[in-house]
Protein backbone atom coordinates (compact mmCIF):
# COMPACT_ATOMS: atom_id res chain seq x y z
CA UNK A 1 0.00 0.00 0.00
CA UNK A 2 3.03 2.27 0.75
CA UNK A 3 4.08 2.20 -3.06
CA UNK A 4 6.64 -0.57 -2.41
CA UNK A 5 9.37 2.50 -1.22
CA UNK A 6 10.21 3.02 2.31
CA UNK A 7 12.52 4.76 4.70
CA UNK A 8 16.19 3.37 5.06
CA UNK A 9 15.97 0.84 8.21
CA UNK A 10 20.01 2.48 8.57
CA UNK A 11 21.05 3.27 12.81
CA UNK A 12 20.81 6.77 12.80
CA UNK A 13 23.11 8.58 15.27
CA UNK A 14 22.27 7.94 19.21
CA UNK A 15 23.06 11.58 19.62
CA UNK A 16 20.32 13.13 17.41
CA UNK A 17 18.07 14.88 18.60
CA UNK A 18 13.83 14.38 17.21
CA UNK A 19 10.85 16.65 18.32
CA UNK A 20 7.62 15.40 16.63
CA UNK A 21 4.89 16.95 17.40
CA UNK A 22 1.56 15.20 17.74
CA UNK A 23 3.64 12.12 18.18
CA UNK A 24 0.84 10.02 20.60
CA UNK A 25 -1.23 8.55 17.86
CA UNK A 26 -1.47 8.20 14.30
CA UNK A 27 1.25 8.90 11.57
CA UNK A 28 2.84 11.18 14.59
CA UNK A 29 2.85 7.72 16.70
CA UNK A 30 4.55 5.61 14.48
CA UNK A 31 6.77 8.09 13.10
CA UNK A 32 8.07 9.22 16.93
CA UNK A 33 8.16 4.99 17.59
CA UNK A 34 10.17 4.39 14.19
CA UNK A 35 12.80 7.30 14.66
CA UNK A 36 13.73 5.92 17.77
CA UNK A 37 13.89 2.49 17.14
CA UNK A 38 16.27 3.48 14.72
CA UNK A 39 18.59 5.16 17.61
CA UNK A 40 17.43 8.76 17.84
CA UNK A 41 16.63 10.48 20.93
CA UNK A 42 12.80 11.58 20.45
CA UNK A 43 11.24 13.68 22.20
CA UNK A 44 6.82 14.00 21.63
CA UNK A 45 5.38 17.54 21.76
CA UNK A 46 1.46 16.63 22.52
CA UNK A 47 -1.08 18.36 24.41
CA UNK A 48 -2.44 15.50 27.01
CA UNK A 49 0.32 14.31 29.35
CA UNK A 50 -1.92 11.02 29.86
CA UNK A 51 -2.59 10.19 26.48
CA UNK A 52 1.29 10.29 25.98
CA UNK A 53 2.57 8.28 28.79
CA UNK A 54 0.02 5.85 27.54
CA UNK A 55 1.88 6.50 23.88
CA UNK A 56 5.12 6.06 25.21
CA UNK A 57 4.95 2.75 27.45
CA UNK A 58 3.13 1.03 24.40
CA UNK A 59 6.11 2.19 21.93
CA UNK A 60 8.68 0.34 24.40
CA UNK A 61 6.12 -2.84 24.39
CA UNK A 62 6.15 -2.60 20.42
CA UNK A 63 10.23 -2.44 20.83
CA UNK A 64 10.90 -5.31 22.55
CA UNK A 65 8.55 -6.86 20.12
CA UNK A 66 10.51 -5.71 17.11
CA UNK A 67 13.42 -6.70 18.91
CA UNK A 68 12.25 -10.01 19.52
CA UNK A 69 11.79 -10.28 15.80
CA UNK A 70 15.15 -8.96 15.10
CA UNK A 71 13.78 -6.05 12.72
CA UNK A 72 16.62 -4.81 10.69
CA UNK A 73 17.77 -1.60 11.42
CA UNK A 74 17.12 -1.11 14.87
CA UNK A 75 19.16 -0.54 17.79
CA UNK A 76 19.23 -3.71 19.74
CA UNK A 77 21.00 -2.40 22.93
CA UNK A 78 19.21 -1.11 25.58
CA UNK A 79 15.69 0.97 25.65
CA UNK A 80 14.37 3.37 23.35
CA UNK A 81 14.39 7.32 23.99
CA UNK A 82 11.62 8.64 24.00
CA UNK A 83 10.26 12.20 26.37
CA UNK A 84 7.13 13.61 26.57
CA UNK A 85 6.76 17.75 26.77
CA UNK A 86 3.54 19.53 26.98
CA UNK A 87 1.94 21.69 24.39
CA UNK A 88 -1.33 22.82 22.97
CA UNK A 89 -0.81 24.65 19.33
CA UNK A 90 -3.95 26.02 20.13
CA UNK A 91 -2.57 28.74 22.49
CA UNK A 92 0.49 30.26 21.60
CA UNK A 93 1.41 31.26 24.62
CA UNK A 94 1.38 27.60 25.56
CA UNK A 95 3.80 27.10 22.33
CA UNK A 96 6.09 29.90 23.15
CA UNK A 97 5.79 28.31 26.77
CA UNK A 98 6.82 24.92 25.09
CA UNK A 99 9.66 26.53 23.27
CA UNK A 100 10.98 28.27 26.38
CA UNK A 101 11.08 24.74 28.26
CA UNK A 102 12.81 23.56 25.57
CA UNK A 103 15.76 25.81 25.25
CA UNK A 104 16.23 26.25 29.11
CA UNK A 105 16.89 22.43 28.87
CA UNK A 106 20.05 23.12 27.24
CA UNK A 107 18.86 20.11 24.80
CA UNK A 108 20.39 20.15 21.06
CA UNK A 109 18.34 19.97 18.11
CA UNK A 110 18.35 18.11 14.27
CA UNK A 111 15.31 17.70 13.25
CA UNK A 112 11.91 19.17 14.09
CA UNK A 113 8.92 16.87 12.03
CA UNK A 114 5.75 19.13 12.79
CA UNK A 115 3.08 16.66 12.50
CA UNK A 116 0.30 17.32 14.91
CA UNK A 117 -2.83 18.70 12.95
CA UNK A 118 -6.57 18.56 13.13
CA UNK A 119 -9.58 19.32 10.64
CA UNK A 120 -12.97 18.49 9.59
CA UNK A 121 -14.25 19.64 12.81
CA UNK A 122 -17.01 22.66 13.61
CA UNK A 123 -15.94 26.29 13.19
CA UNK A 124 -13.90 27.17 15.98
CA UNK A 125 -11.61 30.05 17.44
CA UNK A 126 -8.80 29.74 19.74
CA UNK A 127 -7.92 31.97 22.70
CA UNK A 128 -5.70 34.21 20.25
CA UNK A 129 -8.70 34.54 18.12
CA UNK A 130 -7.58 32.63 15.35
CA UNK A 131 -9.37 30.05 13.75
CA UNK A 132 -8.71 27.04 15.40
CA UNK A 133 -7.42 24.73 12.56
CA UNK A 134 -5.30 27.52 10.98
CA UNK A 135 -3.79 28.34 13.91
CA UNK A 136 -3.10 24.50 15.07
CA UNK A 137 -1.77 23.20 11.78
CA UNK A 138 -0.13 26.25 10.49
CA UNK A 139 0.91 29.39 12.85
CA UNK A 140 1.72 28.11 15.55
CA UNK A 141 3.80 25.28 14.46
CA UNK A 142 5.90 28.47 12.22
CA UNK A 143 6.63 30.02 15.70
CA UNK A 144 8.02 26.64 17.27
CA UNK A 145 10.05 26.53 13.76
CA UNK A 146 11.14 30.15 13.79
CA UNK A 147 12.38 29.45 17.67
CA UNK A 148 13.83 26.39 17.50
CA UNK A 149 16.00 27.35 14.23
CA UNK A 150 18.67 29.00 16.22
CA UNK A 151 19.37 25.78 17.98
CA UNK A 152 19.73 23.42 15.30
CA UNK A 153 22.17 26.55 13.04
CA UNK A 154 24.29 26.00 16.15
CA UNK A 155 23.95 22.04 16.70
CA UNK A 156 27.18 19.92 15.55
CA UNK A 157 24.97 18.21 12.61
CA UNK A 158 25.96 19.23 9.27
CA UNK A 159 22.36 17.96 8.51
CA UNK A 160 18.95 19.13 9.73
CA UNK A 161 15.94 18.69 8.80
CA UNK A 162 12.16 20.36 9.23
CA UNK A 163 9.43 18.25 7.88
CA UNK A 164 5.93 19.91 7.43
CA UNK A 165 3.40 17.18 6.98
CA UNK A 166 0.47 18.40 4.58
CA UNK A 167 -1.69 17.13 2.56
CA UNK A 168 -2.85 16.50 -1.13
CA UNK A 169 -5.99 18.28 0.75
CA UNK A 170 -3.84 21.62 -0.03
CA UNK A 171 -4.74 21.34 -3.95
CA UNK A 172 -8.26 21.93 -2.55
CA UNK A 173 -7.61 24.94 -1.03
CA UNK A 174 -9.30 27.88 -1.55
CA UNK A 175 -7.83 30.58 -3.78
CA UNK A 176 -4.96 32.53 -1.33
CA UNK A 177 -6.06 35.80 0.14
CA UNK A 178 -4.29 37.32 2.38
CA UNK A 179 -7.04 39.34 4.17
CA UNK A 180 -8.95 36.01 5.08
CA UNK A 181 -5.92 34.08 6.13
CA UNK A 182 -6.75 34.16 10.32
CA UNK A 183 -10.19 32.93 9.21
CA UNK A 184 -11.96 35.98 10.88
CA UNK A 185 -14.77 36.49 8.01
CA UNK A 186 -15.75 32.78 8.97
CA UNK A 187 -19.07 31.78 10.28
CA UNK A 188 -20.86 28.80 10.38
CA UNK A 189 -22.73 29.64 6.97
CA UNK A 190 -20.06 30.13 4.92
CA UNK A 191 -17.44 27.76 6.58
CA UNK A 192 -16.51 24.69 4.62
CA UNK A 193 -14.37 22.65 6.79
CA UNK A 194 -12.32 20.67 4.15
CA UNK A 195 -11.41 23.47 2.16
CA UNK A 196 -10.32 25.30 5.37
CA UNK A 197 -8.12 21.97 5.86
CA UNK A 198 -6.68 22.38 3.07
CA UNK A 199 -6.24 25.85 3.03
CA UNK A 200 -3.81 25.27 6.62
CA UNK A 201 -2.40 22.80 4.63
CA UNK A 202 -1.69 24.76 2.21
CA UNK A 203 0.37 26.98 3.77
CA UNK A 204 2.39 24.67 5.31
CA UNK A 205 3.68 24.05 1.49
CA UNK A 206 4.02 28.19 1.18
CA UNK A 207 5.83 27.98 4.51
CA UNK A 208 8.31 25.31 3.05
CA UNK A 209 8.79 27.51 0.10
CA UNK A 210 9.62 31.06 2.28
CA UNK A 211 11.52 28.81 5.14
CA UNK A 212 14.04 27.50 2.16
CA UNK A 213 14.77 30.86 0.72
CA UNK A 214 15.85 32.13 3.91
CA UNK A 215 17.59 28.81 4.95
CA UNK A 216 19.88 28.55 1.82
CA UNK A 217 23.30 27.66 2.92
CA UNK A 218 22.74 26.63 6.13
CA UNK A 219 22.87 23.23 7.74
CA UNK A 220 18.84 23.25 7.71
CA UNK A 221 16.35 22.22 5.21
CA UNK A 222 12.49 22.34 4.78
CA UNK A 223 10.40 19.23 3.65
CA UNK A 224 6.99 19.01 3.14
CA UNK A 225 4.72 15.80 2.34
CA UNK A 226 1.54 14.03 2.18
CA UNK A 227 1.25 10.93 4.20
CA UNK A 228 -1.42 9.40 1.65
CA UNK A 229 -4.79 8.69 3.25
CA UNK A 230 -4.71 7.12 6.47
CA UNK A 231 -6.51 5.07 9.03
CA UNK A 232 -5.79 7.13 12.53
CA UNK A 233 -7.84 9.69 14.84
CA UNK A 234 -8.05 12.37 12.43
CA UNK A 235 -12.10 12.32 11.34
CA UNK A 236 -12.51 12.03 15.31
CA UNK A 237 -14.16 15.33 15.07
CA UNK A 238 -16.01 14.98 11.53
CA UNK A 239 -19.15 17.26 11.95
CA UNK A 240 -19.65 17.50 7.91
CA UNK A 241 -21.98 19.86 5.74
CA UNK A 242 -23.57 18.73 2.22
CA UNK A 243 -20.41 20.34 0.82
CA UNK A 244 -17.38 19.44 2.92
CA UNK A 245 -18.93 15.49 2.33
CA UNK A 246 -18.35 16.47 -1.17
CA UNK A 247 -15.01 17.55 -1.12
CA UNK A 248 -13.95 14.65 1.04
CA UNK A 249 -15.68 12.33 -1.75
CA UNK A 250 -13.32 14.87 -4.39
CA UNK A 251 -10.65 14.08 -2.55
CA UNK A 252 -10.82 10.24 -1.86
CA UNK A 253 -11.38 9.79 -5.68
CA UNK A 254 -8.99 11.73 -7.29
CA UNK A 255 -5.96 11.55 -4.85
CA UNK A 256 -6.03 8.18 -2.77
CA UNK A 257 -5.62 4.95 -4.54
CA UNK A 258 -6.16 3.02 -1.26
CA UNK A 259 -6.25 3.50 2.66
CA UNK A 260 -3.10 3.20 4.64
CA UNK A 261 -2.04 2.06 7.70
CA UNK A 262 -0.77 4.45 10.39
CA UNK A 263 2.59 2.97 9.80
CA UNK A 264 2.19 3.19 6.22
CA UNK A 265 1.30 6.95 6.49
CA UNK A 266 4.64 7.28 8.64
CA UNK A 267 6.79 6.34 5.61
CA UNK A 268 7.23 9.38 4.24
CA UNK A 269 7.44 11.67 7.37
CA UNK A 270 10.18 9.34 8.49
CA UNK A 271 11.95 8.87 4.91
CA UNK A 272 11.97 12.66 4.77
CA UNK A 273 13.30 13.06 8.13
CA UNK A 274 16.11 10.47 8.29
CA UNK A 275 17.37 9.43 4.88
CA UNK A 276 20.69 10.63 4.56
CA UNK A 277 20.40 10.25 0.56
CA UNK A 278 18.25 13.62 1.43
CA UNK A 279 20.94 15.78 2.73
CA UNK A 280 20.83 19.20 1.86
CA UNK A 281 17.60 18.86 -0.28
CA UNK A 282 15.46 21.94 -0.38
CA UNK A 283 11.92 22.68 -1.54
CA UNK A 284 10.61 18.72 -2.17
CA UNK A 285 7.09 17.91 -1.03
CA UNK A 286 7.19 13.98 -0.66
CA UNK A 287 3.97 11.39 -0.95
CA UNK A 288 4.86 7.60 -1.07
CA UNK A 289 8.68 8.26 -0.12
CA UNK A 290 8.71 9.55 -3.84
CA UNK A 291 9.02 14.19 -5.08
CA UNK A 292 5.11 15.03 -5.69
CA UNK A 293 3.56 18.02 -7.21
CA UNK A 294 2.36 21.01 -5.33
CA UNK A 295 -0.28 22.88 -6.18
CA UNK A 296 0.76 25.83 -8.55
CA UNK A 297 -0.52 28.77 -5.77
CA UNK A 298 1.27 27.08 -3.69
CA UNK A 299 4.69 27.94 -5.53
CA UNK A 300 3.43 31.53 -6.04
CA UNK A 301 6.12 33.52 -4.40
CA UNK A 302 4.39 36.65 -4.12
CA UNK A 303 1.71 34.42 -2.22
CA UNK A 304 4.02 32.79 0.00
CA UNK A 305 5.82 36.22 0.77
CA UNK A 306 2.44 37.70 1.82
CA UNK A 307 2.13 34.71 4.11
CA UNK A 308 5.41 34.91 5.78
CA UNK A 309 4.53 38.96 6.48
CA UNK A 310 0.97 38.26 7.91
CA UNK A 311 1.91 35.39 10.01
CA UNK A 312 5.11 37.60 11.57
CA UNK A 313 2.56 40.56 12.32
CA UNK A 314 0.07 37.72 13.58
CA UNK A 315 3.00 36.44 16.32
CA UNK A 316 4.57 40.07 16.98
CA UNK A 317 3.95 39.63 20.45
CA UNK A 318 5.49 35.87 20.71
CA UNK A 319 9.23 36.68 18.84
CA UNK A 320 11.94 38.92 19.38
CA UNK A 321 13.05 41.65 17.13
CA UNK A 322 16.06 40.26 15.56
CA UNK A 323 14.06 37.14 14.46
CA UNK A 324 11.35 39.74 12.99
CA UNK A 325 14.17 40.78 11.07
CA UNK A 326 15.46 37.64 9.72
CA UNK A 327 11.95 36.40 8.87
CA UNK A 328 11.49 39.83 6.91
CA UNK A 329 14.86 39.87 5.21
CA UNK A 330 14.31 38.34 1.95
CA UNK A 331 18.01 36.63 0.86
N1 LIG B 1 -4.96 10.68 8.28
C1 LIG B 1 -4.89 11.13 7.03
O1 LIG B 1 -5.50 10.56 6.10
C2 LIG B 1 -4.04 12.32 6.68
C3 LIG B 1 -3.94 12.70 5.32
C4 LIG B 1 -3.15 13.79 4.97
C5 LIG B 1 -2.47 14.49 5.97
N2 LIG B 1 -2.58 14.11 7.28
C6 LIG B 1 -1.84 14.89 8.29
O2 LIG B 1 -1.06 14.02 9.09
C7 LIG B 1 -0.86 14.60 10.39
C8 LIG B 1 -1.16 13.57 11.45
O3 LIG B 1 -2.54 13.24 11.38
P1 LIG B 1 -3.15 11.85 11.86
O4 LIG B 1 -3.91 11.31 10.73
O5 LIG B 1 -2.14 11.03 12.53
O6 LIG B 1 -4.24 12.40 12.92
P2 LIG B 1 -4.54 12.02 14.44
O7 LIG B 1 -4.52 10.56 14.64
O8 LIG B 1 -5.78 12.78 14.77
O9 LIG B 1 -3.30 12.68 15.23
C9 LIG B 1 -3.15 14.06 15.27
C10 LIG B 1 -2.17 14.45 16.34
O10 LIG B 1 -2.17 15.90 16.44
C11 LIG B 1 -2.36 16.25 17.80
N3 LIG B 1 -3.02 17.54 18.00
C12 LIG B 1 -4.24 17.94 17.56
N4 LIG B 1 -4.52 19.16 18.05
C13 LIG B 1 -3.45 19.53 18.81
C14 LIG B 1 -3.16 20.68 19.59
N5 LIG B 1 -4.04 21.68 19.74
N6 LIG B 1 -1.98 20.74 20.23
C15 LIG B 1 -1.08 19.72 20.15
N7 LIG B 1 -1.31 18.60 19.44
C16 LIG B 1 -2.50 18.51 18.78
C17 LIG B 1 -3.24 15.14 18.35
O11 LIG B 1 -3.22 15.15 19.77
P3 LIG B 1 -4.42 14.46 20.62
O12 LIG B 1 -4.21 12.99 20.52
O13 LIG B 1 -4.25 15.00 22.00
O14 LIG B 1 -5.70 14.89 19.98
C18 LIG B 1 -2.55 13.94 17.73
O15 LIG B 1 -1.40 13.64 18.45
C19 LIG B 1 -1.78 15.83 10.44
O16 LIG B 1 -1.02 16.99 10.23
C20 LIG B 1 -2.74 15.62 9.28
O17 LIG B 1 -3.22 16.84 8.77
C21 LIG B 1 -3.35 13.05 7.67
Amino acid sequence: MGGGTSFPREPLDRNKVVIVTGGNTGIGYETAKWIAMLGAKVIIACRSETRAREAIKRMKEEYQEEKQKETNGIIQDGDIYVQFMQVDFASLQSTKEFIETFKSSGTKLHTLVCNAGLGLGPLEFTEDKNELVFQVNYLSQFLLAIHLIPLMECSDADDCRIVLVSSDGHKLAHAFNVSSIQGKQLTEDNFECFRNYGDSKLYQVMQMYFMNRRLKGTNISVLSTHPGSVMTEFGRNMECSRTCCLYCFAYTMKFCHCVKTPFEGAETEIYAATAPQLKGTRDVYYADCKPATTSSQSRNMENQEALLKVSLEMLKDYIPDDIVHRWSTKS
